[in-house]
C-alpha cells in the first residue's frame, strides 16, 4: 500500500509538512510506503480548461512545463492521498489550488482515475479559516468518488511561525489517528477495490 502527502506550502519546514509528516508515520508503522511531495513554491500553473485530457486519455495534463504530471503520476499510483495546505485568505495555497483543479479533472477524463482511493485533507492556520481550506481540498475528494476517513477532530493544526505546530499537541494526536484510521482503512478495502462501483458515465 502505497501513500502519498502533498504539501502546499512553499515553506520548507513549515506547519503543513509537520502536520503530513505526523499523519505518515503510523502509515510507516504499518508497513506502507510512503512519500512526500511539496508542491508549495513550485509554481504549477492553473488549469486552462482545454480539454485536451479528455481526448488524450493518457492521465496527463497538456501544461508540460511544471511538475504537475510527475505528481499526477503518482497520485494515480496512490492508494492514499494526504493533502496538505497552508491557509491563505481562507483557502488553499494557490499551488494546491492548481494541482486539485489539474488532477481533479485529469483523473475525471481517464474513467476517474481517483475513485476508490483514500483521501484525507490536512490544514496548518494560524487563527481563523481552517474549515474552508479543509473543505476545498475535500470538494475534489468527494467528487471524485473517493472516499474520506475522519480523524478525533478537523485535521487542523494551529501555529503561525514555522514550528509552532508543534505546540498544538491535539492536532499532533489527530493527525496520527488520522494515520492509523487510514492504516486500517486501507487494509479493510484493499480485498475488494476491484469491485469499487466506478461510474462509467462521463457528465463533466
Ligand atoms: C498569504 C498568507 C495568507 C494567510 N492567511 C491566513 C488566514 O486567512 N488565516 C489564518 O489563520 N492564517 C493565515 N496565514 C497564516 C498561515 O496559514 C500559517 O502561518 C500557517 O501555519 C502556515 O503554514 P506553513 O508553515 O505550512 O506554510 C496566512 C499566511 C500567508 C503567507
Amino acid at each position: 500500500m502505497y501513500a502519498l502527502a502533498i504539501n502546499g506550502s512553499p515553506r520548507k519546514g513549515g506547519n503543513t509538512r509537520t502536520l503530513l509528516k505526523h499523519v505518515l508515520e503510523p502509515l510507516e508503522k504499518a508497513g506502507w510506503e510512503t512519500e512526500y511531495v511539496q508542491v508549495g513554491g513550485k509554481h504549477i500553473r492553473g488549469c486552462i480548461a482545454c480539454g485536451k485530457c479528455f481526448e488524450n486519455k493518457d492521465l496527463k495534463c497538456t501544461q508540460k512545463k511544471d511538475m504537475f504530471n510527475e505528481v499526477m503520476e503518482k497520485m494515480v499510483r496512490a492508494d492514499a492521498l494526504i493533502l496538505g495546505s497552508p491557509t491563505y485568505f481562507t483557502d488553499v495555497s494557490a499551488d494546491m489550488k492548481a494541482v486539485l483543479d489539474r488532477s481533479g479533472l485529469v483523473a475525471l477524463a481517464n474513467n476517474r482515475a481517483f475513485s476508490g482511493k483514500i483521501g484525507a485533507a490536512v490544514v496548518a492556520v494560524r487563527r481563523g479559516g481552517g474549515t474552508h481550506v479543509f473543505d476545498t481540498i475535500n470538494h475534489m475528494f468527494l467528487m471524485s468518488q473517493m472516499i474520506v476517513p475522519g480523524s478525533i477532530y478537523w485535521n487542523i493544526g494551529f501555529g503561525l511561525e514555522e514550528g509552532a505546530v508543534l505546540k498544538d499537541e491535539e492536532a499532533l494526536a489527530n493527525m496520527r489517528n488520522l494515520g492509523e484510521t487510514i492504516a486500517w482503512l486501507g487494509k479493510a478495502i484493499e480485498p475488494h477495490r476491484k469491485t469499487f462501483p466506478v461510474c462509467h458515465e462521463s457528465f463533466g
